[in-house]
């Protein structure tokens, strides 16, 4: 099969459902025959951008080095699934405009939603100071203005997220 090489990035608060998404639309992607990579800013920190924190400094970087892979991918004819708060919109503007063939996912919950879920106990954490600049919390998160395509996962069901997705992504001629 040949296919087109895109970048889907998942922005959105912790806890909003970037990762449960974008490993539903991996595997129905997989299913399908697709070449994918997902990249998830959890796990890219454990490796490639190891060390980094998250004042803006690190953060813009680590989406930097994100977008780089995803890049090389992407002209590649990879499918890439990216993962990550990115909370700045330059940051996701830079990106965008360095791969050219980039889908903007927000992943959106009301902050209280996100934190009515703490999956991980993070914003338990937060709240009680144990963890400086958490997003939403002591640290920004600015929503994008224009994005493809909008999940609002208090509202959907998770299949009607992955739906948004793959029907965005077929609109725009990336998926057959
Ligand atoms: S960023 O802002 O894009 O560089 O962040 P990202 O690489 O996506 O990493 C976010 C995950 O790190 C955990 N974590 C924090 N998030 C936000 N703020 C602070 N201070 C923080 N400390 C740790 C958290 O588990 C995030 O994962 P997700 O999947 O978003 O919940
Ligand atoms: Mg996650």
């Amino acid at each position: 099969m040949t296919q087109r090489g895109v970048t889907v990035w998942f922005t959105g608060l912790s806890g909003a459902g970037k990762t449960t998404i974008t490993q539903a639309v991996e595997e129905t992607l997989r299913s399908q025959g697709y070449q994918l990579e997902v990249l998830d800013g959890d796990i890219v920190r454990t490796n490639l951008t190891k060390g980094l924190g998250f004042s803006k400094e690190d953060r813009d970087e680590n989406i930097r080095r994100i977008g780089f892979v995803s890049h090389l991918l992407t002209r590649n004819g990879v499918i890439v699934l990216v993962s990550a708060i990115s909370p700045y919109r330059n940051m996701r503007e830079e990106v965008r405009h360095k791969i050219g063939d980039f889908v903007e996912v927000f992943v959106n919950a009301p902050l209280e939603v996100c934190e009515g879920r703490d999956v991980k106990g993070l914003y338990k954490r937060a709240r009680a100071g144990e963890i400086k600049s958490f997003t939403g919390i002591d640290d920004p998160y600015e929503a994008p203005a224009n994005p493809e395509v909008e999940c609002r996962t208090d509202k959907e069901e998770l299949s009607e997220s992955v739906a948004k997705v793959l029907n965005k992504l077929t609109e725009m001629g990336y998926l057959q």
